[in-house]
């Protein structure tokens, strides 16, 4: 039983920051980050079937659909390593895609518990997702705002770090529209649930930090 498990969903169009507060709260608060575009990316880096369908909707900056989306993070939460709680990002991303978490939620007894609503204007979106450098294993840095201590080089294990291919310039705005059509629509579902919580992005990293763990708390 898992009365205990927290459950936080990141909310948030892309560049806002949900990866980069996703993996600070879940080191802060003991949870798994389960972010669905890591997982997308994990799974076209292994050449899955999965990861070579997500590849064809991801660079052109549009949704993958839905049912496989929502059976990938299912099997993802189902893992022990979740059983305490996780702070999602990226997931949901549709309606279809909320209704479904509460029902993978309520089968393992628990429910979304807080939806930081992280809004950032999207001049800010488009540079910040220029300038963004990942290292392999999902680690997101920025090359002015967040740079690792030697350039293009990831702090923890030393690996080359790389440059996203849906960050160029075309692509971001087709996912910041994106979001605004088919996300969006999410703010006033968990707003109507009383889970949403608005937190100024455009801060400092760790003051975004901060109002989060006060919403929590
Ligand atoms: P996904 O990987 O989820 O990308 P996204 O939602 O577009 O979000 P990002 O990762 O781009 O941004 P973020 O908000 O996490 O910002 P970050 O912390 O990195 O999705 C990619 C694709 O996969 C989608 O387009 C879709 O095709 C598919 N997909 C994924 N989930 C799906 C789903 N559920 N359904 C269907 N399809 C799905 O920060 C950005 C930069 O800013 C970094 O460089 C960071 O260092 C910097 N930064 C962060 N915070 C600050 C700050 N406060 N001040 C200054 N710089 C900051």
């Amino acid at each position: 039983m898992n009365e205990k498990a927290t459950y936080i969903v990141m909310l948030g169009p892309p560049g806002a920051g949900k990866g980069t507060q996703a993996e600070i709260l879940a080191q802060k608060l003991g949870l798994v980050h389960v972010s669905s575009g890591d997982l997308f990316r994990e799974n076209l880096s292994n050449q899955t079937e999965l990861g070579k369908l997500a590849q064809t909707y991801m660079r052109k900056g549009e949704l993958v659909p839905d049912d496989v989306t929502i059976a990938m993070v299912k099997e993802r939460l189902s893992r022990p390593d979740c059983a305490k709680g996780a702070v999602l990002d990226g997931f949901p991303r549709t309606p279809a895609q909320a209704e479904a978490l509460n029902k993978i939620l309520a089968e393992m007894n628990a429910k979304v518990d807080l939806v930081p609503l992280i809004s950032v204007p999207n001049d800010v979106l488009v540079e910040r997702l220029s300038g963004r450098w990942m290292s392999k294993s999902g680690r997101v840095y920025h090359a002015l705002y967040n740079p690792p201590k030697v350039k293009w080089v990831d702090d923890i294990d030393g690996t080359p770090l790389y440059q996203r291919e849906d960050d160029k310039p075309e692509t971001v705005q087709r996912r910041i529209d994106v979001y605004y059509e088919q996300t969006a629509p999410l703010i006033d579902y968990y707003r109507q649930a009383g889970l949403l919580v608005e937190i100024d992005g455009t801060q400092e990293i760790e003051k975004v930090t901060e109002d989060i763990l006060k919403a929590i708390k």
